[in-house]
């Protein structure tokens, strides 16, 4: 670690595969807005929907564990549901500071869907997961549950953040499955929160869409007390220090980067230590 890097304990870790995690640091800087923040996307290997689970677990960790090689970190936040129905127990096994991940939020759905139907919109590999399975049927299992896994709406999300227009009929044709069948909309990719406005609009009237970022902000301001209480991490607010982003893909367009992430409040880009 070096000196600069001092004021950095008690940063807050935000990973996802691109910018989708995005909108989980939306809802926790909420909460917290006094802290240190570091986003990490691993731009090299998105998609993450369309990865093998080996090399998933593999990144997640070589790239957490880097990060937290290098800068005093209090907290991480998998962003990703697609990482987070995997990697979890290898990450938790590693690292001894609290790991929130986040997963989609069936329960709260099958609590709010009246007719009983609910709908999850997610990436290809979190609708096939076990772990999503299992919380379907623990919590969902008097409800009809439409599973819709869509790469193209992780690029749209995406491509709207790099400034383009975003497809409605596209949308439109992904958000079929749901139509006139389901009165409640699991959005169980960090990226569909970035297209809450248009999902929405396209949906039209008649659908609940929930996401889990309010949740993760409320663990994560829980998490970080206990610590506090604890006496084990400091409090942040003194040093006029950056929010760092980092990205993975060596051959990355780091002025457009800089450009996209810095509305989020990252004036600082760098690579991924170590990769
Ligand atoms: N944002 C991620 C998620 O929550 C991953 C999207 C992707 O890279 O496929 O699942």
């Amino acid at each position: 670690m070096n000196l600069g890097e001092v004021s950095l304990v008690g940063s807050i870790l935000v990973f996802d595969s691109g910018f989708g995690g995005l909108s989980v640091l939306e809802a926790v800087k909420e909460l917290l807005p006094e802290k240190r923040y570091i986003y990490t996307f691993d731009n090299e290997a998105f998609p993450y929907g369309e990865l093998s689970d080996d090399t998933l677990i593999d990144r997640v960790n070589r790239i957490i564990l880097a990060l937290c090689e290098t800068h005093s970190i209090s907290i991480v936040i998998i962003a990703c549901n697609t990482a987070s129905t995997l990697v979890l127990p290898s990450l938790r096994a590693k690292l001894d500071i609290p790991i929130v991940g986040v997963v989609p939020a069936i329960k709260p759905a099958a609590g709010l869907s009246v007719k009983k139907a609910i709908g999850l919109l997610a990436t290809p590999a979190t609708v096939n997961r076990e772990y999503t399975l299992a919380l379907v049927n623990e919590f969902a299992n008097d409800c009809e549950v439409v599973l819709v896994g869509s790469t193209d709406l992780v690029k749209i999300a995406e491509e709207k953040i790099q400034g383009k227009i975003v497809d409605k009929e596209k949308l439109e044709r992904i958000m079929q499955p749901f139509k006139d069948k389901v009165d409640c909309i699991v959005l169980g990719c960090t990226h569909f929160p970035l297209l809450r406005e248009e999902i929405n609009e396209v949906l039209g009237k008649g659908y609940k869409v929930i996401d889990s970022g309010e949740a993760i902000a409320n663990r994560t301001m829980q998490l970080l007390s206990e610590r506090k209480k604890k006496g084990d991490i400091e409090n942040t607010a003194s040093l006029n220090e950056p929010n760092i982003a980092y990205y993975s893909a060596k051959n990355s367009d780091v002025e457009k980067l800089n450009k996209e992430l810095a509305p989020f409040g990252f004036t600082e880009i760098r690579r991924v230590p170590f990769f």
